[in-house]
């Protein structure tokens, strides 16, 4: 196992709460793991964003921030570094992610028009919808296998891209947005090869292609590894291949900038950053805060330093390696093969007993809260599938996962081994593990604020 390549200066305790404690919270929570309060949590895997750990050196420059609200220093920095890493001539920071998309969709997109991707995140997902546009997925057939090893299921399906492109819908096609690493689809990665080829026939075509880079260095790091003729390469140089080969980028800074908050929006056309920067200073903030603090700003900088060095990304690739090695020895299936930021259990093929409509991924993913204190989402008919108005479920999701994310430089082996000892546990006599059914639904984003009771 590769070590990682820092140690603790400072910690923050965990509650260890006992089971009738935790069967308490979760009855409160409405049997949703987004109702439940964070100190109620043990390991808490819901999603590696915005979740890591900022190291010595980032909270010194954190320090020096500079707050002015136009001009700060702390914004070149970052604009500096994020020049360095990706080369493109316009920046714009925002406060996260989503705040890029909302404001690259609304300048970009038109009402009608066509938006493909190997697979959009769920609010990359809703934001093109709410610029009129319409959002669709040609994941590559591979990753619809779940058990394929196939080292690029994120790849874009590039058959089915070049015939759209050049079908009858070829002139609504907007935008081509790559996601790296594919979270979507299992946190699988998008090789080279396949972004070359699709920024090919963006280019033929004359349509826009964006990455959304939420994980520009882990995709990096796994074509490190991967892909033939990537070994010598630094991860720093093989994500900078893949932003050289984009019109623009829009990532969420708070996954693989290893800092709390951020985002940004990259970008080289002069008219679409122009149209992007006025939106921004509307909605964000002016162009050199965009809704971020001085102190976020010296952060990220250190941040997107740090996160290209390979003994880092090393060391976080084995541990979750070594944890999803753990867990299938124990007898439950992950999306294979592992990628780095997160893992997927099959909760479908472990619990054939409950049907799609008693929710499997949900039921999992309670059970580990109730036997582990682990909190991790659901991938599944609850969150993916149509309801009726009575809350049955009509159409089944394609899969029912469960996700368990990994939040960057914070759990160590034995935080790893407990989530994989707590599934072994369950995988022993599955048939313990019971159904759930929906009690009320907000009409939109149901698995944020569903209430579920067990059957
Ligand atoms: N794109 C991808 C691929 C993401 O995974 C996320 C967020 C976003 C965009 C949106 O970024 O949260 O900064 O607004 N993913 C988190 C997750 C929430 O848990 O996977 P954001």
């Amino acid at each position: 196992m590769p070590l990682p390549p820092y140690r603790i200066k400072v910690v923050e305790p965990i509650p260890f709460l006992g089971p009738e404690e935790r069967a308490a919270a979760l009855h409160a929570a409405g049997y949703n793991p987004f109702n439940l309060r964070a100190d109620q949590i043990t390991v808490d895997l819901l999603s590696d964003s915005g979740t890591g750990a900022t190291s010595a050196a980032q909270e010194a420059a954190a320090a020096l921030g500079d707050e002015s609200y136009a001009g700060a220093r702390s914004w070149f920095r970052f604009r500096d570094e994020l020049a360095e890493l990706t080369g493109y001539p316009h920046l714009l920071p925002v406060h996260q992610g989503r705040a890029g998309e909302r404001i690259l969709f609304g300048a970009l997109l038109r009402p009608g028009q066509i938006c493909v991707s190997n697979t959009h995140f769920d609010t990359t997902h809703a934001n093109v919808e709410l610029a009129g546009a319409e959002p669709r997925d040609l994941p590559c057939p591979e990753a619809l296998d779940l058990d394929s090893p196939d080292p690029f299921k994120g790849n874009i399906d590039l058959t089915a891209l070049a015939e759209l492109l050049s079908g009858p819908e070829g002139g609504r096609v907007g935008l081509v947005l790559m996601t790296i690493t594919n979270n979507g689809l299992g946190a699988q990665p998008v090789s080279m090869a396949n972004l070359e080829a699709a920024h090919a026939l963006c280019r033929e075509h004359g349509v826009p292609f964006f990455l959304d880079a939420a994980r520009f260095a882990e995709n990096a790091w796994l074509v490190r590894e991967r892909e033939p003729g990537y070994h010598d390469w630094t991860p720093r140089a093989i994500a900078r291949q893949a932003f050289d080969l984009a019109d623009g980028c829009v990532i969420s800074l708070k996954k693989d900038g290893l800092s709390n908050i951020g985002g940004c929006l990259g970008l080289r056309d002069d008219d679409l950053y122009a149209r992007c920067e006025a939106n921004l200073i509307a909605t964000e903030g002016f162009s050199t805060y965009g809704g971020l603090s001085g102190r976020d700003l010296e952060r990220l900088a250190v941040g997107l330093r740090e996160v290209v060095e390979p003994a880092y990304l090393a060391a976080r690739a084995a541990a979750t390696a070594r944890l999803a090695q753990l867990i299938n020895d124990a007898g439950v299936d992950t999306v294979q093969p592992a990628g780095i930021h997160a893992l997927y259990l099959n909760a479908g093929r472990l619990l054939p007993h409950l049907t799609p409509a008693e929710f499997p991924g949900h039921s999992l993913g309670c059970r580990l809260f109730l036997d582990g204190g682990i909190r991790c989402a659901e991938l599944g008919s609850l969150y993916l599938g149509t309801m009726d108005e009575r809350h049955r479920l009509v159409t089944p999701a394609p899969f029912e996962l469960v996700r368990l994310a990994i939040p960057r430089r914070v759990y160590g082996q034995e935080h790893l081994d407990h989530v994989a000892e707590t599934l072994a546990a369950i995988a022993k006599d599955p048939e313990r593990v019971s159904g759930y059914r929906i009690v009320s639904t907000p009409p939109m984003l149901r698995h944020f604020k569903v209430r579920l009771e067990p059957i």
